[in-house]
């Protein structure tokens, strides 16, 4: 071989051992995101909802309306910062049974027959406290 036979064929392997790097490397690219992907799930439940979104997952507006003025099942969550306190709301939505001697949870009981408010005292305390802040803001 010539010396420029050597040098051609030093290129050409250096060229093909470049390929096939690039090669490689490309398969890890494509690898990869499915692998991050793992994460995403646990990212989405550790993820913080607000107190409107917790009031739409924990379902209180199929009884109480969409827009949680009402309905023929459930009073309005309107104007509640009347009659509550944060702490006083919070303690509510844990155990709505203590209520009830009141007049106003007596009339309810009259005009929602068959409906019961669900007690959510199994719920995290930190969600109720953040739904309590939403609602005692609707006027
Ligand atoms: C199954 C139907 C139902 C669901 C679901 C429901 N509620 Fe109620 N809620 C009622 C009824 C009925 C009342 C009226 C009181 C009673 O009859 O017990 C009420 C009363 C209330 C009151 C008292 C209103 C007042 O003026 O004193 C608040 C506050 C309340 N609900 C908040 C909520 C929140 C927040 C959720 C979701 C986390 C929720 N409710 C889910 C049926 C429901």
């Amino acid at each position: 071989m010539t010396k420029t036979q050597i040098w051609t064929s030093v290129f050409l392997g250096l060229f093909i051992l470049l390929f096939f790097l690039q090669q490689l490397t490309k398969q890890e690219e494509v690898k990869s995101p499915p692998a991050m992907k793992e994460n995403y799930p646990e990212e989405t439940v550790t993820q913080e909802l607000n107190g409107m979104q917790l009031i739409n997952s924990f379902g209180c507006i199929t009884c109480h309306g969409g827009d949680l003025k009402g309905s023929p099942k459930a009073p309005t969550l309107y104007g509640l910062n009347e009659n509550y306190s944060r702490d006083k709301l919070i303690n509510y939505l844990r155990n709505p049974n203590s209520f009830m001697d009141s007049d106003r949870f007596k009339e309810f009981k009259e005009k929602y027959k068959n409906v019961i408010m669900p007690s959510y005292n199994n719920r995290d305390v930190k969600d109720l406290g953040k739904m309590a802040d939403y609602l005692l803001t609707l006027q």
